[in-house]
């Protein structure tokens, strides 16, 4: 893939903040620079990214399949991603993405049909005592997600939506 000339300057300014022996380490920012700009990271968006960091492709997939934040398919306008992890299913993890995906009638890691909606299982978010937790557009931390709650979020970003 090749990156525009904007796209280009927003990944130099981050490969600036490293050694210019070390600039694989701007690959976590050049992932978030596509993201933002194209939705989702395309396996040719990664082997764009691991070619301007003379790195190899396999390790930018690493990276992007590793962390929840970054889509590796086009994803709603909201991305809810519900903690399914030991602790938060526990007390309810598990029920809670059952519920929000039973709401919405998608599966996990489905869309909706309408392109407002995607939800997925997440790994901890680091939030356990609050379970069950959830996060909305890797941005916004939501705890104690019970029924009444998730049916009260998703009503209020379908109003937004
Ligand atoms: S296990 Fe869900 S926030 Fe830690």
């Amino acid at each position: 893939m090749t990156f525009t000339e904007h796209t280009l300057a927003r990944f130099a300014k981050e490969v600036a903040k490293y050694p210019a022996d070390q600039k694989q380490s701007a690959v976590m920012a050049c992932l978030a620079i596509v993201q933002h700009e194209q939705g989702h990271v395309s396996p040719e968006a990664e082997q764009g990214i691991a070619a301007y960091l003379g790195m190899p492709a396999i390790a930018v997939h690493e990276v992007t399949t590793f962390y929840n934040m970054y889509n590796q398919q086009p994803v709603g306008k909201f991305k809810l991603n519900v903690c399914t992890n030991l602790p938060c299913q526990l007390r309810g993890g598990d029920h809670a993405l059952d519920h929000v995906c039973q709401k919405l009638g998608v599966e996990p890691y489905g869309t909706t049909a309408d392109g407002t909606f995607t939800v997925q299982p997440s790994e901890c978010l680091g939030a356990c005592a609050d379970a069950p937790v959830m996060l909305v557009n890797d941005r916004q931390m939501l705890s104690f997600m019970s029924d009444a709650r998730l049916d009260e979020l998703i009503a209020t970003l379908k109003s937004e939506g």
